[in-house]
């Protein structure tokens, strides 16, 4: 086995967590969709795929280095009161999980494991481009006030967020 049995149990979590997130951002996408705010449906539903592709990367590391995958339970989505909110609760999701694979890159660096540094590396990097899009459609989000349509307008001017 290439993992120890802490950073095994970390990455199972983490699995879950990616798990929750995709869900979140699926219960965000629909609050959008039922606006008719396309834009804003369309880059939720593709975070949703982002974040199931995550777990899916902490699933194939774990097979490929033979810890034991066990998936937990995974949290139901939150209700989304505004759009202002949803996108807040989203970036504070986002610096959540930036601490969650610091914890998880410490266990790796505790157990001198190289492998899984590098693996974790990818998704500091990833976690840095998440909150930095995020932290600007907050901005957005907030000056457009009850003017959604402006962000939908901002979207498609700014085409693919992760292109
Ligand atoms: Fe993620
Ligand atoms: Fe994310």
């Amino acid at each position: 086995m290439l993992i120890s049995d802490k950073l095994t149990k970390g990455m199972n979590d983490q699995v879950g967590r990616e798990l929750g997130a995709s869900s979140q951002y699926l219960q965000l996408a629909s609050y959008f969709a039922r606006d008719n705010l396309r834009e804003l449906a369309a880059f939720f539903f593709r975070q949703a795929d982002e974040e199931r592709e995550h777990a899916v990367k902490f699933v194939h590391y774990l097979v490929d280095t033979g810890g034991k995958v066990a998936i937990p339970q995974v949290m139901a989505a939150q209700d989304v009161a505004s759009a202002e909110a949803g996108v807040q609760a989203a970036l504070d999701g986002e610096l959540k999980v930036t601490e969650q694979i610091n914890d998880l890159s410490a266990i790796a660096a505790e157990d001198q494991d190289y492998a899984a540094l590098r693996f974790l590396g990818w998704f500091s990097e990833e976690q840095v481009e998440e909150i930095s899009t995020m932290t600007e459609l907050l901005s957005v989000v907030r000056r457009a006030g009850d003017q959604l349509l402006l962000v939908e307008e901002y979207l498609s001017r700014r085409g693919e967020p992760h292109a």
